[in-house]
C-alpha cells in the first residue's frame, strides 16, 4: 500500500530526530527515536502534552524489547509470546539508555510490538525503538485515520504515513509487570480475563485521577471530542439543542438530528468508535448521546473510553 521508499524515507527522518506519524493496529502514533531525548521533547511540544505523561516505546521484536527493558520476567515472555505483535503494552523496569523524558522520569518503560506491517517496517528500517503516543493534541480523541492526524496536528508533524483506517480502533491494554504482581494500568481490547488466563490474578490500578499516582498519564479528561458527550440509558436524550444519538439497538426517546447505529460486537464497536466521534464532532452539534454499552469484560475498555470522553 505504502511504497517501501516512503517508509525508508520516514525511517531516515526518525534517525535524524524528526517526527513521523504512522499507523498501528490500534490508533496512529506520533513517533520519534526513543533514544534521542531532543527528538522525544518535540513529541511533547507537538501534542501539548504534560511532561508527567510517559510514552510507549514501540519495538519490532522481543529481542529489541529486551534492549529497552532492564528485566524480563517470565510473565513478560508468556504474554509477549501470545500477544505480540498486538495491542498489549508491557511496563517493565527501564534500562539507562532510555532517556528520562520518554518515561516522565519513572524507572519503568511501557513497551509494545505493534501488529501493523508499516509500523514494523518503519521500526526495522530505523533500527531504533520508536517512542510514540497517540498522534493527537493532548486530551483529544485518538486518531484512527491519517486525516484525523492532519486535522489535529497539522504542520507540527514532519511526515504522516497513511496506512488507511486502523482496525482495533482504541489504544492498547497497558499492563505493568514492574512490581510484585501484574497491574492493569489501562484496559484495552486484550481483556483482563485473557491476561489472567495466562499469568493468574492481576490487580487494577486505582481509578486514575489527576494525581501523579497509580496510572501515570491516565488523566480523567482524556479521549474527548469537543462536543459535549453524554453516556445515556433507555434512549434518554437532552430536550434542548441539536444532537446525535449513537446506539446499538434502542431508539432515542426524543428528537435527534443524527442517528448512528453502532456495531453490536465489541471488536466492531471499538473499531468504529473514534471514527464515529470524530465525524459527529465536525457537525457542530450541541451534544452527542451515546447509549451505554452492556456490562461485561469484553466491553470494559470501550466503557472506559466512553466514560473518559463524557468527563
Ligand atoms: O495503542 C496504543 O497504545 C497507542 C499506539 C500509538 O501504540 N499509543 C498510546 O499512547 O495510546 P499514549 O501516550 O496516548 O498512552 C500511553 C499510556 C500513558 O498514558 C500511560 O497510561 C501508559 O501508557 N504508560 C506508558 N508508560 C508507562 C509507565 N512507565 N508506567 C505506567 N504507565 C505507562
Ligand atoms: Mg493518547
Amino acid at each position: 500500500m505504502i511504497p517501501l521508499e516512503q517508509i525508508e524515507a520516514a525511517a531516515e527522518m526518525i534517525r535524524q530526530g524528526r517526527l513521523v506519524a504512522f499507523p498501528t493496529e490500534t490508533v496512529y502514533g506520533l513517533g520519534a527515536n526513543a533514544l534521542n531525548a531532543a527528538a522525544v521533547a518535540r513529541i511533547y511540544e507537538a501534542k501539548g502534552r504534560p511532561a508527567q505523561s510517559p510514552l510507549i516505546v514501540h519495538v519490532a521484536s522481543v529481542e529489541m524489547a529486551r534492549e529497552v527493558a532492564a528485566a524480563w520476567p517470565q510473565a513478560a515472555g508468556t504474554l509477549a509470546g501470545r500477544y505480540w505483535p498486538g495491542p498489549l503494552t508491557l511496563v517493565l523496569p527501564k534500562r539507562p539508555a532510555v532517556p528520562d523524558i520518554v518515561t516522565a522520569g519513572l524507572g519503568t518503560v511501557g513497551i509494545r510490538v505493534p501488529a501493523h506491517p508499516v509500523a514494523l517496517e518503519l521500526i526495522r528500517l530505523a533500527g531504533v525503538p520508536i517512542a510514540a503516543p497517540s498522534a493527537n493534541r493532548f486530551s483529544g480523541l485518538s486518531p484512527t485515520t491519517a486525516e484525523h492526524v492532519r486535522e489535529s496536528l497539522g504542520d507540527a508533524v514532519d511526515l504522516i504515513l497513511d496506512g488507511g483506517a486502523t482496525d482495533v480502533g482504541i489504544e492498547s491494554t497497558v499492563l505493568s509487570l514492574a512490581g510484585p504482581r501484574p497491574v492493569l494500568m489501562r484496559p484495552g481490547m486484550v481483556s483482563r480475563r485473557e491476561i489472567e488466563e495466562l499469568v493468574g490474578p492481576i490487580e487494577i490500578a486505582a481509578a486514575a485521577g489527576d494525581g501523579p499516582h497509580a496510572a501515570p498519564g491516565m488523566h480523567r479528561k482524556h479521549y474527548s471530542p469537543r462536543t459535549r458527550l453524554l453516556l445515556v440509558e433507555g434512549g434518554a436524550v437532552p430536550e434542548r439543542g441539536t444532537g446525535a444519538y449513537a446506539g446499538m439497538g434502542g431508539e432515542p426517546a426524543g428528537p435527534v438530528a443524527r442517528l448512528v447505529r453502532m456495531p453490536r460486537d465489541p471488536a466492531g464497536y471499538a473499531a468504529a468508535l473514534y471514527e464515529t466521534l470524530h465525524r459527529l464532532d465536525r457537525e457542530g452539534l450541541d451534544w452527542i448521546a451515546v447509549e451505554r454499552p452492556p456490562e461485561g469484560p469484553e466491553w470494559a475498555a470501550i466503557l472506559d473510553r466512553l466514560e473518559r470522553a463524557a468527563g
